[in-house]
Order: structure tokens, then sequence, then C-alpha cells
């Protein structure tokens, strides 16, 4: 009998907050397949999970999937293609060996996550495959936690959105919604300072690095940062000022 390939939110840093579902899955799969961003670099995912569980004996795969834009609709880059294309193959070796596998992504997978990814590429391969997602606390609820200030209340409307995308794309996004999560917003910082002012609203904007984490932190005056924050960094524009005291810095 095959084994099931379990797809599992690690939350964003803290392992405490892996929930009890994860941990209890990750504790019985004897394979884990562990994604990370950079060639050279390690799983983020992994570094969580090893918090919480004794991977020790357990066989683990590190796998590099390239840090590219994806456009849906669009065909993704070959190289992305291929790792998508290898990590599938990994998973289905040892299912198809009758070992479950896990494989831990960063906050939630149904968010910006390239389990999804896997997922898509194994159901490609062979329609029959054991596939369960669990979910995590999303680094935008990390964020908010770390802010003591809500994304949304009342009848307001959301807007998630990578900072990654067009000037005229994030224009539209900031002008029609009360709350804008931009996510992956290290790399373009100035460019978003810019747009923010346009939109006035500057004065909105949150950054939170590394939420969850030892090295959170949190900074309500982007346009003076000196430095580039983390790649683990969101910014929060929420337009209706908290009716509470928020715990920024
Ligand atoms: C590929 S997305 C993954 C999102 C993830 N699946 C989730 O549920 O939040 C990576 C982006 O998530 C955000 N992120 C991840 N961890 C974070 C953290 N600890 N603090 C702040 N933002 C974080 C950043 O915007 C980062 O660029």
């Amino acid at each position: 009998m095959s084994g099931t390939l379990y797809i599992i939110g690690t939350g964003p840093g803290d392992p405490q907050l892996l929930t009890l579902k994860a941990v209890g899955i990750i504790e019985r799969c004897p394979v884990i397949i562990a994604p990370h961003g950079s060639k050279s670099g390690s799983s983020t995912a992994l570094g969580i999970v090893s918090e919480a569980v004794a991977i020790a004996g357990k066989t683990i795969i590190e796998l590099h999937f390239p840090m590219k834009k994806i456009r849906t609709g669009h065909e993704p880059a070959p190289e992305i293609l291929a790792a998508w294309r290898h990590a599938a193959e990994q998973a289905l070796h040892h299912l198809d060996q009758g070992h479950d596998v896990c494989f831990p992504t960063l906050g939630d997978p149904a968010i910006y996550s390239t389990g999804y990814y896997l997922y898509e590429t194994i159901c490609g391969i062979r329609e029959q495959v054991k596939v369960i997602f669990v979910p995590g606390v999303a680094a935008m609820s990390s964020c908010s936690a770390a802010l003591a200030s809500p994304i949304c209340l009342g009848d307001e409307m959301v807007a998630v959105i990578p900072a990654t995308f067009s000037d005229e794309r994030l224009r539209d996004v900031l002008e029609r919604f009360d709350t804008i999560v931009l996510m992956k917003v290290h790399r373009v910082m100035d460019r978003l300072v810019e747009l923010l002012k346009s939109a006035d609203l500057i004065d909105r904007a949150v950054l939170v690095e590394k939420a969850g984490t030892s090295g959170e932190r949190t900074c309500a005056k982007i346009d003076r940062m000196t430095e580039p924050p983390h790649y683990y960094s969101t910014i929060i524009v929420r337009k209706n000022p908290s009716t509470v005291r928020t715990l920024i810095n």
C-alpha cells in the first residue's frame, strides 16, 4: 500500500505555533522532504520542525526550490518546473515503498507556498496519490499579533499580495482595499515607499520582520529604514486606525 503525503504548515517561525496535529504527523512520518529557497541555504521550515520534533533517524531530504516570480496562467521558468518535478519524484519514490512523507512549508500551505505546486506536480504524474494538507499559522497572522492590530474587522476588505507585482497592480490594490498585506517586500522597499507615499498611505504602513521569532522587529517608519529588511518581512497597510493602541516601535 502506498504512503500518504502530508503537506504541513509550520507557522512563521516560532515552533510553539506548530499545531498539535502537525507535530503528531511529523513524529509518525519516517520521511521529511523540506524546501529551501537559496541554493546554499538550509530549510527554514525544517529548522522550525526540528525544534519541536526529534527528527534523528528519519530520512531527511532537503531540496532547493528556486525563488522566482510565478504568474498565474504563465508557464513557470524551466528550473522551477524541474525543481517541482524532482521533488514530486522523490516523494513518489518513498510513497511507493509504503512510507508516509511529510513536506513542511513555512506559514500556511494555502498562502504563496510551494506546497500546492508540489501537490499539482504529483497529481500530474500520478492520479491516485493520497495527499493531506495540514494548515498552519500564516505569517500575516503572526504579524498582526506582533502589532496587536487586527487585519480586518466589520465589513473591511483585505488584499494579500506579493509586493513584487507591478506598480499599476499595487496602486489599484492600495486604492480598493481597506487592508493590504504586502509580502516579499525585502527587495522592493524603495519602490514600495514611493507608491505608499503617493497613495498617502505611508503613515498607515507597518513592517514586521521575522514575526514570532527571537529576531522579531516592527517598524512604523518604513521610509526611514536604512537597511533593507530580511526576506521574512511583511508590511501591513491598514487604512482604518485601530481603536486601541498597537505595539509598534
Ligand atoms: C513564500 S511566502 C510564504 C508565506 C507563508 N506560506 C504564509 O502562510 O505566510 C514568504 C513571505 O512570507 C512572509 N513571511 C514569512 N515568514 C515571516 C515572518 N516570520 N515574519 C514576517 N513575514 C514573514 C514574508 O512576506 C515572506 O517574504
